[in-house]
């Protein structure tokens, strides 16, 4: 039986898991979607009362934060992650999330729509049963002001964006595009 893969073996022991799938799913986006319209709405209101740079801890604070209770809430890990990272040592995606990141673009050029742009699966993490979900964050009007092309951007804000992000990659979107993912680990 050497010659099969760790999760080949996982899914053969234990079948529960791969029908369970599109339940266990349902249930972690229902725990954990509900952040994603939090952080654009909260973002939508700090711009228009703040303006850009005062609405940056929207992103850099506030988001992770609620993320961050999730996390205590449920014990999953959840995170942000992007190909194109602002904040690399937050946000580089591991190997399968670069590789559903990657997909997710080839799948949006294929015409899916980013909205509904998300992969689950079960595998094996240090042989033990992990749910693993990512869904996609487009770009929408109101992330163009801090993730836009670099000379669109308000030039205090750009100023401040370089100094606290000297490696910066994530400007250069335009709308519709694929900023990044949540995504979640759910230990089974
Ligand atoms: C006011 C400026 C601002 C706006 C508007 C903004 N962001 Fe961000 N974004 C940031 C900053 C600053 C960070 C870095 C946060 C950190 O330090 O973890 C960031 C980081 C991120 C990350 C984490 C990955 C990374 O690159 O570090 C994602 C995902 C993201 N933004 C998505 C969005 C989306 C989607 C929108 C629109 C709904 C948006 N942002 C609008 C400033 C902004």
């Amino acid at each position: 039986m050497k010659f099969l893969l760790p999760a080949t073996l996982l899914m053969a022991a234990l079948p529960s898991f791969a029908q369970d799938l599109a339940a266990l799913t349902a249930e972690t986006k229902k725990t954990v979607l509900p952040v994603v319209p939090k952080v654009v709405n909260a973002m939508q209101d700090a711009v228009a009362d703040k303006g850009v740079a005062g609405a940056i801890p929207v992103c850099k604070e506030q988001a992770p934060a609620l993320i961050k209770e999730k996390r205590q809430e449920t014990g999953w890990d959840i995170r942000r992650v992007s190909l194109r990272t602002r904040n690399a040592e937050r946000a580089t995606p591991d190997l399968w999330e670069a590789r559903q990141l990657a997909d997710f673009n080839i799948r949006a050029a294929q015409g899916e729509k980013i909205d509904s742009l998300e992969k689950s699966e079960i595998v094996s993490i240090d042989g033990k049963p992990v749910l693993r979900y990512m869904k996609a964050l487009p770009v929408g009007d109101v992330c163009l002001k801090c993730h836009g092309p670099a000379e669109t951007l308000d030039a205090g804000l750009k100023s401040v964006l370089t100094a606290a992000y000297p490696h910066d990659q994530a400007t250069g979107y335009t709308k519709g595009q694929i900023r990044g993912a949540l995504t979640v680990k759910r230990p089974l």
